[in-house]
């Protein structure tokens, strides 16, 4: 499973290359607004500079022509850039359209597989469910469903869940067959800085200390 990291922080995102776990990066307008007076597209090339994949960029639109047309913005900063599109009848139009342009498109903020469906229908490489969100409203399987349907039609868009927000989201939506999970840095810090791991690991070097003269070994 790849995991892409869910952040417009340059520092973050440096952090998380050099652990060797991330493959992509993720990124929304909440996301690119937290970073304070950078310019949008400014941000995205610098991201795309550091990231050895895909980088997600959303439009910032419902309107069809803008949508399109920032698209196309946003593509020409580096051929990596994958452009998120909103699952609404003017974002099926621009899937469709920026499908025959050749530029790669995600289908975000998807809540159900039938949005799934139309997305990957329309076009789109990617589909995003947003499993945090959608566990809030206690909606059940919809990642699993929509492996189900992508498996029986042989379609080769990419399951992307995004709106992972706990260390066991990543793992549900590894157990559902998700191709990628995005992650924010915490929750990637909360996985790998495992309390029990830190015990073990703290007993192993109190022993060696106690026990072992390093230099007498050597020697
Ligand atoms: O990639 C979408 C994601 O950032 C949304 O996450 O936690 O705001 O639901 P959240």
């Amino acid at each position: 499973m790849k995991i892409f990291l869910d952040t417009a922080n340059l520092e973050e995102i440096k952090e998380a290359i050099s652990w060797g776990v991330i493959n992509g990066v993720t990124t929304n307008p909440s996301i690119i607004a937290r970073e304070k007076n950078v310019d949008y597209y400014k941000q995205i090339e610098e991201i795309c500079k550091i990231v050895d994949g895909p980088v997600h960029a959303m439009v910032t639109s419902r309107d069809l022509d803008k949508m399109v047309e920032q698209a196309r913005k946003l593509r020409n900063i580096a051929p990596n850039v994958v452009i998120k599109i909103p699952l609404t009848f003017n974002g099926l139009k621009a899937i469709k359209i920026l499908k025959s342009e050749g530029i790669t498109t995600n289908a975000t903020v998807v809540y159900s597989a039938t949005q799934a469906l139309l997305a990957v229908n329309a076009g789109a490489s990617y589909v995003s469910p947003f499993y945090g969100r959608i566990e809030d409203l206690d909606y059940e399987n919809v990642i699993k469903d929509i492996v189900n349907i992508f498996k029986n039609y042989n379609y080769q868009a990419e399951i992307l869940t995004a709106s992972v927000r706990l260390p066991i989201h990543l793992k549900k939506a590894a157990l559902a067959g998700a191709d990628i999970a995005t992650v924010p840095l915490n929750v990637l810090r909360q996985i790998i800085m495992h309390p029990s791991s830190d015990i073990a690991l703290t007993e192993f070097l109190n022993d060696w200390e106690k026990g072992c003269n390093v230099d007498a070994i050597s020697n």
